[in-house]
């Protein structure tokens, strides 16, 4: 049974002091986590406020992303070692601004998805694919590779515990969210690839989320799919009301 998980990535758009009102507004307000699953991810500037704010054990505070070495003279950079410490759980890989903006290969990728595995923390991998790869049927390929290209190396033992996001660059900030039918075959497709790398066993075990203009309209049919164990919400996970919203998405 995989717990569905509701998920905010907050990108680069709030303070401390915005971030810190969030989880006191929040964290009483939300579900158990062994039925569903809830987290918000930031910048690394606001994790620590997060975290000394986030007194119940409702949400799960997550990084945005992370170096692929613990220590070292890479100015700038997050330690993996550093997110452990501070008592993080998960750390998003791969998003497709990581990629777009700041030239992340999959070989890169597949460093930060070990250095995160192995301060046994989990990784939320983000793949993409681009409306031009969609039109042209190139995006399943596209898909397949990024995925498989992350988990080069990555044990059965560390992949079952995985989280993959589907999100498509074409609906990511656009308000136009997939369909719900077009979520479900990109989560399907990220699935049996999993399950073509290792095992159905695996494949069943890890959670595959959707992430694009994902707002409390379209979350319930996005949920309803059989492939898709949660979502990853940007601007709809700014605003506590309608982060709650999709919280309740049943
Ligand atoms: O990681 C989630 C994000 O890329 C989706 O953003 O604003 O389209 O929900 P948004």
């Amino acid at each position: 049974m995989r717990i569905p998980l509701i998920a905010g990535n907050w990108k680069m758009n709030k303070t401390v002091t915005e971030a810190v009102d969030f989880i006191t507004q929040v964290t009483d307000k939300l579900p158990a986590p062994n039925e569903i699953e809830t987290a918000i991810a930031a910048p690394a500037i606001l994790l620590k406020s997060m975290m000394d704010a986030n007194t119940g054990d409702r949400l799960q505070i997550a990084a945005e992303n992370c170096y692929y070495e613990n220590e070292g003279a890479y100015t700038g950079e997050t330690s993996p070692m550093a997110l452990k410490d501070m008592g993080l759980h998960y750390v998003i890989i791969g998003h497709s601004e990581r990629r777009r903006y700041f030239n992340e290969t999959d070989d890169i990728i597949n460093r930060k998805v070990h250095a995160v595995f192995d301060n046994k923390m989990i990784p939320i991998l983000c793949c993409d694919e681009t409306m031009g790869r969609r039109e042209s049927g190139e995006d399943i390929h596209w898909v397949v590779s990024q995925v498989t290209a992350a988990l080069k190396g990555v044990s059965p033992e560390e992949a079952e515990h995985l989280i993959i996001a589907y999100e498509p660059s074409w609906a990511i900030g656009s308000g136009k969210s997939a369909s719900a039918d077009q979520a479900e075959d990109g989560c399907y497709l990220i699935r049996q690839t999993v399950a073509d790398i290792y095992s159905d066993e695996i494949a069943n075990q890890v959670r595959v989320l959707y992430g694009g203009s994902v707002n409390p309209e379209n979350v319930s049919g996005i949920m309803n799919k059989d492939n898709i164990d949660g979502v990853l919400a940007g601007g709809a996970s700014l605003d506590e009301k309608t982060f709650l919203q999709l919280v309740q998405y049943k």
